[in-house]
């Protein structure tokens, strides 16, 4: 009998400022994921018990100019048949990978620019694909997560996990910290190993880490089902 795919995922972090938290929140995400499938018994036969690698994706070192290609993702079918260089080295590595987590900050009621960017330089890449969706933000970036859906979904037919894991900031000063790219003393296992647990404890959001979980095993179950 053959062994079971092994699945490849890209996390994404959707901020390309200098002083961005995004890495830190994609960082903590994939924590929480990877906590959960250590905990699965070594009897475990589900897809989410599978070998997976993990490929951190992280908009802010991609470097991509603003969209230059001069046709449409859509009618490209390899990434050897885009015109510039550094969108076949995208295309490449996005078409390597089974499903994708987008861990994305909201500007301004919706996508950073820089992530909304990189996703339109691709389309088969990305299409039939599972997608989980958090967002972060002084109200948890909902609107962004709102468009988000719309764009994957819609516009790229990707298979969208609902719901999308919205994660606010308590307060104004957290956004400041945030925004100053302060470390937000999430949960890790690191920190939960110190004596004092973060500055709450546990680490901000480590309530949301079962929200995150049910996305990754919808994910995991998508990836089990072709489209
Ligand atoms: C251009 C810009 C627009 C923003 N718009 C929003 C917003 O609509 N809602 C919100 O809750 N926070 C907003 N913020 C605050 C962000 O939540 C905060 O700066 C966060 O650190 C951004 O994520 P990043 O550090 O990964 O870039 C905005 C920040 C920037 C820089």
């Amino acid at each position: 009998m053959s062994s079971p795919k092994t699945f490849s995922v890209g996390i994404i972090s959707g901020s390309q400022r200098a002083m961005r938290v995004a890495p830190q929140v994609a960082a903590f995400v994939l924590e929480a994921i990877e906590a959960h499938r250590e905990s699965l018994p070594p009897s475990a036969t589900t897809a989410s018990a599978r070998a997976i690698t993990f490929d951190h994706i992280d908009v802010g070192t991609l470097n991509l100019p603003l969209f230059d290609e001069p046709g449409l993702p859509a009618e490209i079918h390899s990434p050897a048949e885009y015109a510039h260089a550094h969108t076949r080295e995208w295309a490449a590595r996005v078409a390597a990978l089974d499903a994708f987590i987008f861990v994305s900050p909201q500007y301004n009621w919706g996508i950073p620019a820089g992530l909304k960017n990189a996703i339109d330089y691709l389309y088969h890449e990305w299409r039939g694909k599972p997608a989980v969706i958090v967002t972060y933000g002084g109200h948890g970036g909902g609107k962004c997560a709102e468009q988000l859906r719309t764009v994957l979904g819609g516009g790229l037919r990707m298979r969208v996990v609902e719901p999308a894991v919205c994660l606010s900031f308590p307060s104004r000063e957290v956004v400041g910290r945030a925004t100053r790219g302060e470390d937000l003393e999430l949960w890790s296992r690191r920190r939960q190993g110190q004596a004092d647990g973060g500055a709450n404890g546990l680490g901000l959001w480590s309530d949301r880490r079962g929200d995150i979980v049910e996305a990754w095993e919808a994910l995991v179950k998508l990836l089990e089902t072709k489209e």
